[in-house]
């Protein structure tokens, strides 16, 4: 097995972030105090009865129930700027150099928060977090799918200036996934790749959803990404195309057991997606609910996958860097780091 040395050293990308998933309870507790901010009667009333819930979510419901309450604590720029600010500060000592996160616009506009005031105190710690620490980003706007397509299409206008200008590169679907399927947000894929030709296209797919989403994903929305995709695994030909168009697959391992999605990381299709030479990435989706960030997410993979050596490790670490949306410059500089790593270990 690899050591943890090795997995902090090398040069790692998150491509599958929800920036309101990287809510801690010791932040969520002082933001509502700060705002005069009412939870639920039912909601847990302290840090640890709240961490205790984080360890038995039911399902991908059960967890979003709890995420979209948490959410509600957030109300100022500031706000939005520090839960950020605390995800890079985190992340930076794991290793981590380039960040493509998410967040959703329509939990925050649906409770009189404006779409600027978040997409602002966000991107400011973006800029922040390349300054000091060096390390890129990019902002991906998603649209939560259990809303109606036309109040999406209105979330799409109010964003439109920050996609014709470029803060937020990529457009994403999150949210409950079965109830939801891909051709319901076709006009609303087409409206916003209209405003902007740069920007890229991504959604949630194949999670708790069948292949059959991933592929409808790829060819009604268009999109260039899928994150989690690892129900694709039940469809060879999907992995064939997969492979073929070098569709990045942003896999989150521990996202995935915490969800009951799997029951241990080791049940996970990584193998058989490397053998079909099918691009992925590992990741963190909602780290503070699913207890641990992108270091953590890497290193339980390792313990999973104990033979993978460390040729293979930075093939997974190149293929994330080939499949994200930073400039060629970029990728180059972060490959020449990929291989400087592996030849520091394999002697
Ligand atoms: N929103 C935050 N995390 C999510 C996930 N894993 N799936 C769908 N929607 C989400
Ligand atoms: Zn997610």
């Amino acid at each position: 097995m690899v050591s943890r040395e090795f997995l902090l050293e090398l040069p790692k990308c998150e491509h599958h972030l929800h920036l309101e998933g990287t809510l801690e309870p010791d932040l969520l507790f002082p933001l509502a105090k700060r705002n005069n901010i009412t939870l639920p009667e039912v909601f847990p009333k302290s840090v640890e009865e709240l961490k205790d819930k984080y360890g038995k979510f039911r399902d991908l419901q059960d967890f979003l129930d709890y995420y979209y309450i948490g959410t509600n604590v957030l109300i100022k720029e500031q706000d939005f700027f520090d839960l950020a600010w605390a995800y890079f500060e985190k992340v930076y000592k794991q290793g981590l150099f380039h960040a493509e996160v998410f967040y959703d616009p329509q939990s925050h506009t649906s409770r009189g928060i404006s779409l600027e005031t978040v997409t602002k105190g966000f991107q400011r710690a973006c800029d922040k977090a390349l300054v000091e620490f060096g390390i890129t980003s990019k902002l991906i706007m998603c649209l939560l799918r259990h809303i109606e397509p036309e109040e999406c299409l209105k979330t799409i206008e109010e964003a439109a200036p920050f996609i014709e200008d470029g803060t937020i590169s990529a457009l994403g679907l999150d949210s409950a996934e079965r109830p939801f399927p891909p051709n319901l947000f076709v006009e609303c894929y087409q409206k916003a790749a209209s405003l902007n030709e740069n920007l890229r296209l991504t959604a949630h797919a194949g999670e708790e959803g069948p292949a059959q989403f991933v592929s409808d994903a790829l060819d009604l929305l268009q999109v260039t990404r899928i994150d989690h995709g690892i129900n694709s695994q039940h469809d060879d030909e999907l992995l064939d195309r997969l492979a073929r168009d070098r569709t990045l697959l942003t896999i989150c391992p521990l996202s995935n057991v915490k969800l009951q999605v799997v029951k241990s990381v080791s049940e996970l299709p990584l193998q058989k997606f490397l053998d079909k030479n099918v691009p992925f990435s590992l990741n963190s989706d909602d780290p503070a609910y699913f207890g641990g960030y992108i270091l953590d997410n890497y290193i339980q993979v390792s313990k999973d996958f104990p033979h993978w050596d460390h040729e293979t490790w930075g093939h997974i670490a190149k293929n994330a860097i080939n499949g994200s949306w930073c400039n060629d410059k970029r990728k180059n500089d972060l490959l020449d780091k990929v291989d400087q790593v592996v030849a520091k270990h394999s002697i």
